[in-house]
């Protein structure tokens, strides 16, 4: 059985002692759950890996509660400092060159010359780091290709039985993962968009490539396979109608005639959408085929803000193969 914690002085107090012995614990960030493991700990590592059914070419995300503690695993740049000063903690990640004496094993970042870093905002998050006095590979708290959790509950019907413990926080506040950003090469590249904007991020440090795959392309991110967020049932993009037997993810007022409804956003507010992103397609996944329905159509969404995020998440949820 998987332990429910609370995100108390002692839930925190027995996740950090879990995680020092190797266990693996999930918990709330800003933007989704993360299962944690020892980074410096190589069956944790690999615990990780096998639980998540995560393929090992693609690497996880070391989790830090200070910008400080992170620069002391990979080479900063100066504007890799810049960022960090403005952004951390937050939703913002960053991939940078690994300083050779960092204890963090090979395999948490699939052997690659580069590590991602993060500082998440969440109080519950930061606390566990801090108490654990580890960096701490967290990736997405789900099986491998599947939907992202956003609360505790989705953490369990994953992986119930198969990790020591969740700290249950409630709903994450973003909804979707943080943007993935390349300082490793030449100009700064955006790997992945997420929850700190595009647009917030170019007024910070200007132009940058918008990095972001094209059908067919090999992906830049590694782990940014084109099949991923996969709910069961089929979905459909930029639906305009929807039939019967369809489910329909909503944005704003939803097309008349779906077998099954949910609304992202009544109001058409990508922040609000993000947040319900995932819940959503879980509710659509479970309840539609529960009602026999064949697909989810999905509502176009405006292309900026954190809807580049959903978008994207959604273009991937809608990819049957690689
Ligand atoms: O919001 C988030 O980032 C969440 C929470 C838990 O912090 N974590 C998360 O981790 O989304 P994960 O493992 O689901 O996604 C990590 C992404 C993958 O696309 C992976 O390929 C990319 O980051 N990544 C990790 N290390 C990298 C590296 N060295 N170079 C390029 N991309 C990397
Ligand atoms: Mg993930």
């Amino acid at each position: 059985m998987t332990e429910r914690l609370a995100p108390d002085a002692a839930g925190i107090a027995r996740g950090a002692a879990l995680l020092r012995e190797g266990q693996l614990v999930a918990f709330a960030t800003e933007t989704v759950y993360g299962l944690g493991a020892d980074a410096t700990n190589p069956q944790a590592v690999a615990a990780l890996f096998a639980v998540k059914g995560r393929p090992s070419f693609n690497p996880l995300i070391i989790h830090f509660h200070s910008s400080e503690s992170a620069f002391r695993h990979v080479e900063p740049t100066p504007l890799a400092e810049k960022l960090g000063r403005a952004f951390w903690p937050g939703p913002l990640t960053l991939v940078l060159p690994r300083r050779p004496d960092t204890p963090i094993v090979p395999t948490a970042g699939a052997g690659l010359p580069t590590l991602a870093v993060r500082v998440p905002r969440h109080p519950a998050a930061l606390a566990l780091i801090q108490r654990a006095d580890r960096p701490i590979a967290a990736p997405s708290a789900n099986v491998s290709g599947r939907v992202s959790p956003t609360t505790a509950d989705h953490v369990l019907e994953g992986l119930n039985g198969r990790i020591a413990a969740v700290i249950d926080s409630g709903p994450t506040s973003i909804g979707v993962e943080s943007t993935v950003l390349d300082l490793s090469g030449k100009g700064p590249r955006l790997l992945r968009p997420g929850g700190l904007t595009a647009e917030v991020l170019r007024a910070f440090i200007g132009e940058f490539d918008l990095q972001v795959p094209k059908a067919g392309e090999a992906p830049r991110a590694p782990g940014a396979l084109s099949t991923h967020y996969a709910p069961l049932l089929p979905v459909r993009l930029d639906a305009q109608d929807v039939a019967p037997n369809e489910a329909l993810l909503a944005f704003g007022e939803p097309l008349p005639g779906a077998g099954l409804v949910f609304n992202l956003s009544d109001a058409e507010d990508v922040v609000e959408a993000a947040a319900r992103l995932f819940a959503g397609l879980r509710y659509l996944d479970e309840e539609g085929r529960r009602l026999g329905l064949i697909g989810i159509a999905v509502m176009p969404v405006p292309a900026s803000g954190l809807g580049l995020a959903i978008i994207d998440r959604l273009t991937r949820a809608a990819t049957r193969c690689l």
